[in-house]
């Protein structure tokens, strides 16, 4: 079994961003800039958004992080990316989710310049991505992706199940697999016989919230396993997938954490340099 090192991968792709920022300094004389929005107290979304800005500025971008309290009004926020939109030193805006109920997440989404829409969220970006044209692609989708692209070169014909329907991850990632000419079965809560879905996958991407819900039994062999899950349980964080069973029979698996985690950062970091160049060159 292969062990998809998603911290190595996102540690080389860092590596070569920090090298293109380089450049972009001394050619552009400009920095490109991540503007975080962080509304309310959640710990793990606190925990994320440091850790967005430690990555940030390691490669070289400039990094601010925008806090509001948790009974901020919708229209301070929605002001602030109106602000930052215009504002040619930001390259990329990031709203962190999960928002507080009385702040409408599509009006926000919406209200971010699809240029600088880093998670790909817009529907502008959305839009394109369903279509197969040039767009910002969500991040944790793109660092999946790039994982796969590692260890199953051709992915023409090869049947890739999903668990997991959500705008984040779910759906883009279906997108992507699809343009590669995969055979896409998305599945959801409501789905019947998982389990059954599951055993007919080369590639299994597994992004659903439920701690080790992917059983060694469901497996099919010499499959690739990517595991999005980051769970809290009493064992510690655990992925969706059942790793120690897993891994008996998949050709290649992602371990949580170290898998698919600093993929996402990374490709944040990817993103907010495709922003800056879409609008500077
Ligand atoms: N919360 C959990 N994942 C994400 C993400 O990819 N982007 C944003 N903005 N918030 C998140």
């Amino acid at each position: 079994m292969i062990l998809i090192d998603g911290k190595k991968t996102a540690g080389e792709i860092r590596e070569e961003l920090k090298k293109e920022i380089f450049q972009i300094k001394k050619e552009n004389k400009k920095v490109p800039g991540l503007s975080v929005i962080l509304i309310g107290d959640l710990a793990p979304s606190q925990i994320y958004v440091r850790m967005k800005e430690k990555a940030a500025i390691e490669v070289g971008l400039k990094s601010q992080i925008i806090k509001y309290p948790n009974d901020v009004e919708e229209k301070t926020v929605l002001d602030k990316i109106n602000e930052l939109n215009k504002n040619d030193n930001v390259s990329g805006i990031l709203v962190q989710l999960p928002l507080p109920n009385h702040i409408n997440k599509q009006k926000v989404i919406e209200s971010i310049s699809p240029l600088k829409d880093v998670d790909g969220f817009h529907p502008f970006n959305v839009g394109n991505l369903s279509s197969g044209n040039e767009s910002i692609v969500p991040c944790t989708p793109l660092g999946c992706y790039l994982l796969i692209k590692k260890y199953e070169k051709n992915l023409s014909g090869k049947k890739a199940v999903i668990i997991g329907r959500s705008n984040l991850n779910g759906k883009p990632m279906t997108q992507l697999l699809l343009k590669e000419n995969c055979t896409v079965t998305i599945t959801h809560s409501k789905t019947k016989d998982l389990k059954r879905e599951c055993l007919s996958a080369d590639i299994l991407v597994a992004a659903v919230g439920i701690p080790k819900l992917v059983k060694g039994d469901w497996i099919k062999k010499d499959s690739v396993v990517i595991d999005v899950g980051i769970n809290k349980t009493d064992q510690g964080i655990v992925g969706d997938v059942d790793f120690e069973e897993v891994s008996k029979t998949a050709k290649a698996v992602t371990p949580v954490p170290g898998g698919v985690g600093p993929m996402t950062i990374a490709c944040l970091l990817k993103n907010t340099i495709k922003c800056f160049k879409i609008v500077n060159f």
